[in-house]
């Protein structure tokens, strides 16, 4: 096992980046970067033992900072959507910047993801990165100290420690936004790998992506993924939930969700023989097809066309400091926001 640390290029304010190549005995490499705490390799070996990068994204400061969808990063301090793109704590309405269409927030407008953290070498095999945001930036109350250590197994998993705490109360519901083909970066769609997710009922949202407050069950629904099935069998089915969002891009509720580190997904690729296995101590995974992705280039000028990736991103519900019914991620000034979300894989 080796973590080694090497400069990535610079902001366009001029801050440095570094990037760290964790490597574990079986070959299997992980490159993270400082810019959004973020993932931006994840080499593993196929059924033949060949490596593939099974990532889809960018490797260089330009694609970072100017073509995002997010690919690799950290997402947060709230991930996902809040309607109205503002909440209310004790009577106190905070009003957020809203980057979604002029209404709503989407990823706390990209805070954690376009934040230069400072990453530090851990033992020879993990990286943590932390960063403490100002109270207030964005209209989004709370100083939070963030943590977020990655931890590279010898039976190549990637572990993702989150550990925030604010100085005031606070929602707190980061997530890791890597889209992953297990079939390699540059290698075509997703839609023929395989996907299960176990969970009984998803939350289904409005025209604007924004959770109806319903948990409504997968049964008899293209969202049935409680047996693997290919992502794209029912991607393009005329159901008003896929025709809100163009395909998935919905939180999925984990069954029996209890806060310990269950398994919440797996993908797996024929082709590649590789699989995902997805775990977590969180009680929602956003399960999004990448329908956004329009041919903007990433690694090595390869377009990222539609659906030529796909994300697990694990998570507190959408939208819960507007859903009292969905599990809570609003935390008190001082304490720890804990979480864990393991990325394994397997070639057979
Ligand atoms: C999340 C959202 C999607 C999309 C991507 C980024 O996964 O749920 O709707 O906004 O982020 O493009």
């Amino acid at each position: 096992m080796s973590v080694q640390k090497d400069l990535l290029g610079k902001t366009d304010s001029g801050q440095n980046v570094s990037v760290f190549t964790l490597t574990n005995r079986n070959g299997m490499q992980v490159q993270l970067i400082e810019y959004g705490a973020g993932i931006i390799r994840i080499l593993v070996p196929d059924k033949a033992g060949m490596l593939r990068d099974v990532t889809v994204g960018f490797d260089d400061m330009d694609g970072l900072q100017h073509r995002s969808d997010y690919q690799g990063a950290i997402a947060g301090p709230y991930a996902n959507r809040i309607s109205g793109g503002s909440f209310v704590i004790d009577g106190n309405e905070y009003p957020l910047v809203k980057n979604e269409d002029g209404i709503k927030t989407l990823h706390s407008g990209g805070e954690y993801t376009h934040t230069v953290w400072q990453g530090k070498e851990i033992g020879e095999n993990a990286v943590c990165f932390s960063y403490t945001r100002a109270d207030g930036l964005n209209g989004y109350p709370g100083s939070i100290r963030a943590e977020i250590t990655y931890t590279l197994t010898e039976d190549n998993a990637l572990r993702l420690h989150y550990s925030c705490v604010s100085d005031r109360k606070t929602y707190i519901n980061p997530t890791n936004h890597t889209y992953f083909n297990l079939n390699g970066f540059g290698s075509g769609d997703i839609l023929s790998q395989e996907l299960t997710i176990f969970a009984s009922t998803f939350t289904p949202v409005d025209k604007l992506s924004i959770p109806t407050g319903e948990l409504r069950p997968v049964e008899g629904s293209p969202f049935d993924f409680r047996s693997a099935k290919p992502i794209g069998r029912d991607i393009e089915h005329s159901c008003e939930q896929l025709k809100n969002t163009g395909g998935f891009d919905h939180n999925f509720c984990l069954d029996g969700w209890d806060g310990s580190l269950r398994t919440a997904a797996v993908a797996k690729s024929p082709e590649s023989g590789i699989t995902l296995t997805v775990s977590t101590t969180l009680p929602g995974i956003q399960f999004y097809a990448g329908n956004f992705l329009s041919g903007i280039p990433g690694k090595d000028g390869i377009p990222m066309n539609k659906r030529c990736g796909f994300c697990l991103e694990t998570q507190y519900y959408p939208d819960t400091p507007h859903q009292s019914s969905f599990p809570s991620c609003l935390f008190a000034a001082g304490e720890t926001a804990e979480s864990e979300t393991v990325f394994a894989f397997r070639a057979d």
